[in-house]
């Protein structure tokens, strides 16, 4: 089977299943939970972060030496706000959780799709699939960030975690996007 080649991933959200639900494990700001809100048309889209990395930068160092505390909202504030009104409709479920002890609270077969992006250490990554492949359905969609070698970072880290699970027969790649951090989607086998 050819793997589809895509632009970008919001163009490889197009052949996500419409009117699934879905699930965003790593969401930061939520720029790119937006893009999926429009893009794939979740029912319902679970996001899981911790929320925790960020809120230095809710300080700055001045030019004066002085610290200055920015009068920025926190991520999950963002997050508040972008949904607003789909998290007051229960379209958007933000969960502020570690992803191992969000997963462990799922049912198999519970998501049509999930993409992944948080942490990118091989060992995560492996470890973390394992519980994605259980929580999403036969012949659902499992996609992530970041398809590619940092030596100065994560090494190998999602490419052989998810080459792994493909030569274990629970996924099978379905798209890669062309950027300088690609995007992997893949189909569930079991
Ligand atoms: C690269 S950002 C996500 C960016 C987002 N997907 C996007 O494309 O805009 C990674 C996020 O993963 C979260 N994260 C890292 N490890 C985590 C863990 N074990 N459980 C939950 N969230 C985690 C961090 O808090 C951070 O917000």
């Amino acid at each position: 089977m050819n793997i589809k080649w895509y632009n970008s991933r919001f163009d490889m959200y197009l052949d996500f299943p419409k009117n699934g639900v879905g699930l965003e494990c790593g969401v930061g700001k939520g720029i790119n939970s937006a893009q999926l809100v429009m893009t794939a048309k979740p029912k319902v889209l679970h996001l899981v972060d911790k929320w925790e990395l960020y809120h230095m930068s809710l300080f700055a160092i001045s030019s004066e030496n002085e610290l200055w505390e920015l009068n920025e909202p926190t991520y999950e504030e963002y997050i508040e706000r972008l949904f607003a009104k789909e998290i007051a409709e229960k379209k958007v479920v933000p969960h502020k959780k570690d992803v191992f002890e969000f997963l462990a609270g799922i049912p198999d077969n519970f998501f049509d799709w999930a993409y992944v992006d948080d942490r990118h250490t091989y060992q995560h990554v492996k470890k973390e699939l394992y519980e994605i492949i259980r929580v999403v359905k036969p012949n659902g969609i499992v996609a992530g960030h970041d398809f590619r070698i940092l030596r100065q970072g994560w090494g190998l880290g999602p490419v052989a975690a998810v080459l792994e699970h493909v030569q274990e027969g629970s996924l099978e790649i379905l798209g890669l996007s062309q950027e300088e951090w690609p995007s992997f989607m893949c189909k569930v086998k079991k």
